[in-house]
């Protein structure tokens, strides 16, 4: 009866719910803690107001020395945050291409002229933003280029780095090591924001098009090298001989660490599409790439608490961060992964309101210890254990950024997930939201990452689809994604149960139990 009203209230799904710009008109100066001085009510009504204090406290994150190193252009992984003020205290020197793959896609649409990313970049300057992207981009490339120079035996690619000196390194536990899944991502934002730059009428935006042009066509020659163990095998994690001999080099070998392979059929298929459409493999090899990867996609049902069935893809915890590969390549053109994708985020919200957490849940780093400042732990596990393969999950935390796929869809129903966390104890500080919050309201992370907030702010800027179809276009390879994405798809799922279902919304809060806010964001 109680979730009958719930489901009764919420809107009905929109197609194109991504405002156009000029909807979204930068404002005053918004409060730093303003997300309890909204209802739920008024961001159902019209998310823009609240989605512009979003992006304008989100963009505090973007300084150097708290998210990014001004010097080489290059992402740092994120900055702990002092309990008491929330000002940061010690960052984290190092990062990743995941975290790479979010700055990029964020400056794609910098660079393509979004108010948006504008009121994220250079609220009191919007016109700036722009140029403040390239800036960025150009001392990235010539970062890039170094670190293929020093270390060729990446063949461009990424390990974590340590980024806080002129040119990066490989952090202690990565020397001799690449990862397949965060390059992938990257690779396709890396597409993105030359598609945004080769658009431009600025001819030297054209210029930094080319030379990025450059660095991934080198990636494609280097990709199945590094990563393509055979029999439609593609490394998780690549050991290389010496990171320091260049990819021909006599001496050098890659294999895959241990028994990993990259077969998911989440973010890691980014790779997967890098290597099928420019690896230069055989038609047989191609084919097989799929065929290796064919049992993951399992159909499952979500049925709890009188919600349901709902068909979604069977999740590995059915974490939001899982979702990540629908906000860089246009996997909604087929209009059974859209449903699909639909049904997911239908689960994901009414699971929690059937299961009353005020939140949902995604991979995310565990509360911070409060007389020490440092990060418990890293929860990996989770999601929603019923609907996925691995069923023990721990469920105390939850984090802004589990909204993501859900505003991509529907983003006044995301943004009001968004605020209910946010709206928690701590959950906003001087940098935009803080990394997670326990359910139960006694602790929660002094921390922000790309992670846990930028996926928020990609998928408002409706992720970079639209950049990568149109350049898939170009490129000739659109037709061949969309007709493989629906065969596989297609044929694990047919009759989609539960679409008359809509999102549901947060009905619980995060309770009170005496945390106090940081008394820089009041
Ligand atoms: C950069 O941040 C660190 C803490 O992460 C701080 O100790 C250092 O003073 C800062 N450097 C500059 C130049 O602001
Ligand atoms: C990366 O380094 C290799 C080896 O020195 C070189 O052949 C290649 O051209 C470089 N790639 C780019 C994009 O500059
Ligand atoms: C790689 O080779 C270089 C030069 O031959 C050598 O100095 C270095 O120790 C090796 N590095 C690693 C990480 O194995
Ligand atoms: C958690 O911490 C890791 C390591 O510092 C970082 O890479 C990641 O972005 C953080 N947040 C999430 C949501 O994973
Ligand atoms: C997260 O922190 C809670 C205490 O706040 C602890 O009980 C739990 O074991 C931690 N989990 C991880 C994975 O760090
Ligand atoms: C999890 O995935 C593996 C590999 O596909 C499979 O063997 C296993 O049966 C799955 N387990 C569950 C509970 O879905």
């Amino acid at each position: 009866m109680f979730l009958q009203i719930i489901l009764a209230i919420t809107s009905a799904l929109t197609t194109g719910a991504v405002p156009s710009p000029q909807q979204v008109k930068p404002r005053a100066t918004p409060n730093c803690r303003f997300s309890p001085t909204y209802t739920q009510a008024q961001i159902l009504q019209n998310p823009n107001p609240f989605i512009s204090d979003v992006l304008y406290w989100e963009g505090k994150f973007h300084q150097n020395n708290v998210s990014y190193n001004t010097y080489n252009g290059m992402s740092y992984d994120g900055t702990l945050l002092d309990e008491t003020t929330g000002l940061a205290t010690a960052k984290h020197p190092f990062s990743a291409a995941s975290k790479e793959s979010l700055q990029i896609m964020l400056y794609a649409h910098a660079i393509s002229g979004s108010p948006q990313a504008a009121q994220f970049l250079s609220p009191e300057d919007p016109g700036a933003a722009p140029g403040i992207a390239i800036d960025i981009m150009t001392l990235k490339l010539k970062t890039y280029l170094q670190f293929n120079q020093t270390f060729p035996g990446f063949g461009g690619f990424f390990p974590w780095y340590t980024g806080d000196s002129q040119d990066i390194v490989p952090t202690w536990d990565w020397v001799n090591r690449v990862p397949a899944l965060d390059n992938g991502e990257l690779i396709w934002a890396v597409y993105s924001a030359i598609q945004a730059m080769e658009s431009s009428s600025n001819p030297n935006y054209q210029t930094l098009a080319k030379k990025w042009q450059a660095w991934l066509d080198y990636t494609k020659l280097t990709a199945a090298k590094i990563f393509y163990a055979g029999n439609g095998a593609v490394c998780s994690v690549t050991d290389i001989g010496n990171q320091s001999f260049s990819i021909n080099d006599p001496r050098q070998t890659y294999k895959c660490e241990g028994s990993g392979t990259l077969n998911d059929p989440y973010e890691g298929e980014l790779f997967t599409w890098w290597l099928y459409f420019f690896g230069g493999l055989s038609e047989n090899d191609k084919n097989l790439l799929w065929v290796v990867k064919r049992p993951q996609l399992v159909s499952v049902e979500y049925n709890m608490g009188g919600v349901g069935p709902i068909t979604v893809q069977k999740g590995y915890w059915f974490s939001a961060h899982e979702q990540w590969k629908v906000m860089e390549m246009p996997y909604y053109d087929v209009d059974l992964v859209k449903r699909l994708f639909t049904n997911a985020e239908r689960a994901r919200t009414c699971n929690s309101v059937v299961t009353k957490v005020p939140g949902m849940f995604a991979s995310v780093n565990n509360s911070t210890d409060p007389t020490t400042g440092q990060i418990i732990g890293y929860i990996s596990n989770a999601g929603i254990p019923s609907i996925s393969n691995q069923t023990i999950q721990e469920l105390d935390v939850i984090t802004p950024y589990s909204v993501f796929p859900v505003v991509l869809l529907d983003n006044a129903v995301g943004m009001a997930w968004w605020k209910n966390m946010a709206d928690g104890k701590k959950m906003q500080n001087p940098y935009g939201s803080s990394e997670s919050t326990r359910v139960d309201g006694t602790a929660t992370s002094s921390f922000v990452s790309w992670d846990s907030k930028i996926t928020t702010v990609n998928a408002i800027l409706g992720g970079v689809t639209d950049f990568v179809r149109q350049k898939m276009k170009t490129d000739g390879i659109y037709n061949d994604f969309i007709s493989v994405t629906q065969r596989e798809y297609g044929a694990v799922f047919q009759n989609l149960k539960g679409e008359n279902i809509n999102f549901c919304l947060p009905s619980e809060k995060v309770p009170d139990e005496g945390l106090v806010d940081y008394t820089q964001c009041k």
